[in-house]
């Protein structure tokens, strides 16, 4: 009898792990930019291959196909992505898609479509199916009117670029939903993201990814922001942990809903001494343009003190690091090393 009903225990505890899955399934939107492939790479490594949906509208190349699922899904149509969060049973959505700063005031009208309307389709889908959903945001959510040294969590938010308001929308939208209706919204701004094995989209800080090309294949730069403008940048290894860290938090940890997150702090200048530890030859010259004018208009530092104390954020690498580790894959990748 005794035995009898232990094994009848034993058995309906493993039905409830296997209901209670370990690791959360994902779907990542605009998956093929310059954030989402290492993501996807990172959270393959932690939750398992079969776990996290890559998704975007472009045609993805042979590599990114093997690495896992990929689908194609237009964020500007709710159906499919909808189709996909269902199929896939989706716990957490993370929706990366986006038409970064530069790009954004080229093509306000999609900007305004694609960074608005399809952050309100995520939303609604996070609503319905009760998904963890992270939206990043940026600096480019402040503005002239914000302190820029350092800007905190709080502070006035009146950004100039439709880059800047959409993102300033979205994370207003996310927390009222969060608030309304209990979603489980989550969102960081980040700063520059700096990485070697992908490309930029189109933001006002892509020079710090271009000046490492530009210094191995010619020796020199031209800058299109005046040699003294400071912004905060961020390594692609600490931006994707920053990502896992927020997502794993538990909601006791998180005293807010958007947070600031920072890791280093430089103008043109110092990143081309940095360059010259290593590449004593290198030159740089400025033939300044549009971006120089975004670029003023946001953050020099970010305060992400909040982050630090409520959930642990520490980034890893600074300036030399950096520098280092661009160097390093791009001579490799060139077969100069
Ligand atoms: N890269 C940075 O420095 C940085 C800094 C701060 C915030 N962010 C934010 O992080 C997110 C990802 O940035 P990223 O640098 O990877 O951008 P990215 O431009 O490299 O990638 C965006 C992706 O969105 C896809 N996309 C475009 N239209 C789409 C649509 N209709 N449906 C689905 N996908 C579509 C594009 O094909 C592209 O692959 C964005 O929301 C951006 O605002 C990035």
């Amino acid at each position: 009898m005794l035995c009898k009903s232990l094994v009848r225990h034993c058995f309906i505890a493993i039905n409830q792990r296997q209901l209670h899955r370990t690791h959360p399934r994902i779907l990542i939107t605009g998956g093929c930019g310059q954030l989402g492939i290492p993501l996807a790479k990172r959270l393959r490594e932690l939750y398992g291959v079969e776990n996290i949906v890559l998704s975007d509208i472009v045609r993805p190349s042979d590599a990114l196909v093997q690495q896992g699922i990929y689908r194609y899904a237009d964020v500007m149509d709710i159906k499919q992505v909808q189709e996909l969060l269902v199929n896939n049973q989706i716990d957490w959505l993370i929706h990366l898609s986006a038409l970064l700063s530069a790009v954004g005031e080229k093509n306000v009208s999609l900007a305004m479509k694609l960074n608005i309307e399809g952050t309100h389709h995520m939303l609604e889908l996070a609503r319905k199916y009760k998904c963890r959903i992270f939206i990043p945001s940026t600096i480019g959510a402040f503005g002239p009117d914000s302190p820029r040294n350092p800007t905190p969590d709080l502070c006035i938010q009146r950004p100039r670029t439709i880059y800047g308001v959409s993102k300033v929308h979205a994370e207003l939208l996310g927390e009222y939903f969060f608030y309304r209706f209990g979603v489980d919204f989550r969102c960081l701004r980040f700063p520059g993201i700096i990485s070697a094995d992908t490309k930029p989209g189109g933001g006002t800080t892509d020079y710090a990814i271009e000046i490492f090309h530009e210094a191995l294949k010619s020796g020199s730069y031209k800058c299109y922001l005046r040699g003294d403008t400071r912004l905060p940048m961020m390594w692609i290894d600490d931006c994707i942990q920053s990502i896992i860290n927020i997502m794993e938090a538990s909601n006791d940890q998180l005293k807010q809903r958007t947070y600031n997150v920072a890791a280093l702090s430089f103008t043109p200048e110092e990143l081309t001494k940095a360059i010259q530890k290593y590449k004593p030859n290198f030159k740089i010259s400025y033939q300044v343009d549009d971006r120089q004018n975004i670029a003023e208009s946001w953050p020099q530092v970010l305060d992400d003190r909040n982050a630090r104390e409520h959930w642990n954020w520490t980034p890893k690498v600074d300036l030399d690091g950096l520098v280092q580790k661009m160097f390093d894959y791009l001579e490799r990748e060139n077969n100069l090393k």
